[in-house]
């Protein structure tokens, strides 16, 4: 049986496997570029984020109803409690569904009936982050912030993803201090393809309390040693990595060193569908290529339950 663990850094809309992609475009009568599944797992060969983000966002055509959302999210939360996942906090894209004509509501609530049935339906407990695309203006994430409201009580968090370089965590400043205020949890990606720099503006700036993937603080000592001191969770997905060549294979990644330096890491899978692997073939895939000990992958599953946002009583349940 594989370890009980929580995922920490999951994209709803990077789990459409082609197979479901192909169904919800004949369910909503949407053409896809590509002749069939085969075709389109042929498009999986990415050169870095930007070509897999051109992906990612057209796929999204193919949801379109609350049953679409909810169709996505049992799918993967039925994938990852097979892989020994007890708990996931998972991020999704509103604005990229908003820009299609997709409302707020059938997003949110077509996850929620799959999320809200989750601990009965397939054992995992869940919480929902909603993520600001950082290749968007700061207005139209205030907006989103805004859209969001009716909502709250089913969004633990705010997270910011999407094409890195170019646009530092400082331009959503305001953004995230309206979140804090609203009393919603707040992570962001950072030091993915960015400089360390962008990981220390995610914490001094933005106030996030887990860093998501935050590979490059290696390039930085003093940030680690900060990193380590505060116990700031990193979200690492180390087959995402190699698939965005950010790393040039598994056996280059450097979690050995970052786990050797005290740093809280966590693994996850990102994109389960586009990187070839959900969360328990991330964590066989780096015991396999880096030979980590069995005490290490204990280590793993311990910091992400503690990394996550369950309070103390649902961490015990989740366990
Ligand atoms: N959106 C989905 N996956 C992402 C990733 N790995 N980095 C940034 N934005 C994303
Ligand atoms: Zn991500």
């Amino acid at each position: 049986m594989p370890l009980p663990k929580a995922e920490l850094h999951l994209h709803i809309e990077g789990t459409l496997e082609p197979e479901l992609a192909f169904e919800l475009a004949a369910r909503n009568g949407v053409t896809l570029p590509y002749t069939d599944t085969d075709a389109l797992r042929e498009a999986y060969r990415f050169e870095d984020l930007q070509s897999f983000l051109d992906l990612y966002y057209e796929l999204m055509a193919v949801l379109r109803t609350e049953q679409d959302f909810a169709d996505l999210a049992n799918a993967y939360l039925a994938r990852a409690a097979a892989q020994g996942v007890r708990h996931a906090e998972i991020f999704f894209d509103p604005q990229a569904h908003l820009a299609r004509g997709v409302a707020m509501g059938t997003v949110v609530e077509g996850l929620w009936r799959a999320l809200g049935s989750s601990e009965a339906d397939h054992g995992v407990s869940t919480k929902l982050i909603m993520c600001f695309l950082r290749d968007e203006s700061a207005e139209s994430a205030l907006a989103t912030l805004e859209a969001a409201k009716p909502y709250l009580d089913r969004i633990t968090g705010v997270g910011l993803d999407s094409a890195e370089v170019g646009h530092p965590p400082v331009k959503f400043r305001e953004v995230y201090e309206a979140a804090a205020v609203l009393g919603l949890r707040r992570v962001a990606h950072a030091g993915e393809e960015g400089p360390p720099e962008y990981i220390t503006e995610a914490l001094d700036v933005l106030g996030v309390e887990r860093v998501d993937h935050g590979l490059r603080c290696m390039e930085d000592p003093a940030l680690v040693e900060r990193l380590v001191r505060e116990r700031i969770p990193l979200t690492l997905c180390p087959l995402s990595n190699v698939r965005l060549r950010t790393v040039d294979t598994l056996a280059d990644h450097p979690l050995p060193a970052m786990l050797d330096a005290g740093l809280l890491c966590t693994v996850n899978s990102d994109d389960p569908a586009y990187f070839g692997g959900y969360a328990g073939d991330n964590v066989a895939a780096v015991h396999e290529a880096l030979g980590l000990s069995r005490d290490r992958l204990r280590e793993l599953a311990r910091n992400s339950f503690l990394a996550s946002f369950l309070e103390d009583d649902e961490e015990r349940r989740a366990r």
